[in-house]
């Protein structure tokens, strides 16, 4: 059984279907009879999950499919990434009838979605998700794009797909980091909008419990519903959808610096959870009774909870002000109004902002 989740944008509304088994059973027919499609597949998807696609698509009486493969790494998520998509696409005449599928990451996702965004000045696109923080994050929203000149994400267009599909079966290939780093995303989306997806996280992480398909299907649906809401009231991010930044103002500062190299967006996101929390309850905007609770159910998903001994503050001072100068001066920090509810908090006193990180 799925679930299905309505996305409704000023420039479109779409279905997101989460549940097991969807590659496989999903009719595509309304979508791709007739047309020209070009599969993108992340090379590190099983091709199992690809050949499953495959057959489906062929069943759905698609007039031509292409596949491709791309490396996903942040450094071929760029201009000269693409290249060899637009290539597919022009040496095999794609119309503007065409559609585009990304199979993959957050990285495949945001790369396809720009392709489709700006082949032939915009054709339809298919997202299936492969990872857990494509599934309740990248793919959700319309947000598309590569990295340029260093800068992440600096390119792009907003374009929303005409389907969403998070097959949970694809996440059985997942390495263990890439999971976690899923959770940490759907941890986020607890803390800023749902206490009940909160409580079901604690029931499942500090009891120590396998985590079911039945289980894995709910929280991805809910996380997912959370996002979906968020950008159906703000497509284009100009107000509440900075709500979806929570620890990341930190998690930004500390993948910029040195001893924190090595660590994974997620392990950032998640220290900078706990330190946005740690702010917020130095604002007294939280209890230290839900302080704890937020920074031991992040610790029992497997993120890091506390800075690695060679944490270097004034780095992370730096890398706090080169952000500030980019931003207009302003430093945005997103704060909880306890567990579950978010608020934008500008230019928090700087010696709050140090003792925040102070675990
Ligand atoms: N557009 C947005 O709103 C948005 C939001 C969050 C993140 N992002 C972007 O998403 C990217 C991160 O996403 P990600 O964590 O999914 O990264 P990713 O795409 O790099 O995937 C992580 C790893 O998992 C592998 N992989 C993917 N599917 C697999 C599967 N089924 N089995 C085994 N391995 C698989 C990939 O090859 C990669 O090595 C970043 O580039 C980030 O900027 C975009």
């Amino acid at each position: 059984m799925s679930k299905s989740i309505n996305v409704r944008t000023p420039s479109g509304d779409y279905e997101v279907l989460v549940g097991s088994k969807l590659i496989e059973d999903y009719n595509f027919k309304w979508l791709v009879q007739n047309r020209q499609v070009l599969v993108v597949k992340d090379s590190n998807v099983p091709n199992a999950i690809l050949e499953n696609l495959s057959i489906s698509l062929a069943n759905s009486e698609a007039k031509q499919v292409e596949v491709m493969e791309i490396e996903t790494n942040e450094k071929n998520k760029s201009f000269d990434g693409l290249i060899p998509i637009f290539e597919v696409l022009n040496s095999n005449k794609f119309n503007r009838d065409c559609l585009l599928i990304g199979l993959g990451g957050g990285i495949t996702t945001d790369m396809v979605g720009f392709v489709a965004a700006s082949y032939l000045r915009g054709v339809d696109l298919i997202q299936i998700p492969t990872t857990l923080l494509s599934q309740v994050d990248a793919a959700i929203g319309g947000k598309t794009g590569i990295n340029f000149s260093g800068s992440k994400n600096n390119i792009g267009a907003f374009y929303q797909p005409k389907l969403v599909l998070m097959d949970t079966d694809s996440l059985k290939s997942l390495s263990k980091l890439d999971f976690i780093d899923g959770l940490a995303e759907i941890i986020k989306h607890s803390l800023i909008a749902d206490k009940n997806l909160f409580t079901k996280l604690e029931n499942i992480f500090l009891n120590e419990k396998d985590l079911s398909d039945a289980d894995l299907t709910q929280i991805i649906y809910e996380s997912s519903l959370i996002k979906a809401f968020v950008v159906s009231n703000d497509e284009k991010e100009k107000g509440d959808r900075a709500l979806l930044n929570f620890g990341h103002t930190y998690g930004h500062a500390f993948e910029a610096i040195q001893s924190l190299e090595g660590f994974s967006h997620g392990q950032a996101v998640g220290l900078g959870m706990i330190c946005a929390s740690h702010l917020s309850l130095l604002l007294e905007k939280i209890s230290s009774e839900e302080f704890e609770k937020i920074k031991n159910l992040i610790k029992s998903a497997g993120l890091p909870h506390e800075l690695p001994d060679n944490f270097n503050v004034n780095d992370f001072s730096e890398a706090m002000s080169r952000d500030k100068k980019i931003l207009d001066k302003k430093l945005r920090f997103i704060t909880l109004r306890g567990i579950g509810s978010a608020e934008i908090t500008e230019d928090p006193p700087e010696d709050l902002v140090l003792k925040s990180i102070n675990l």
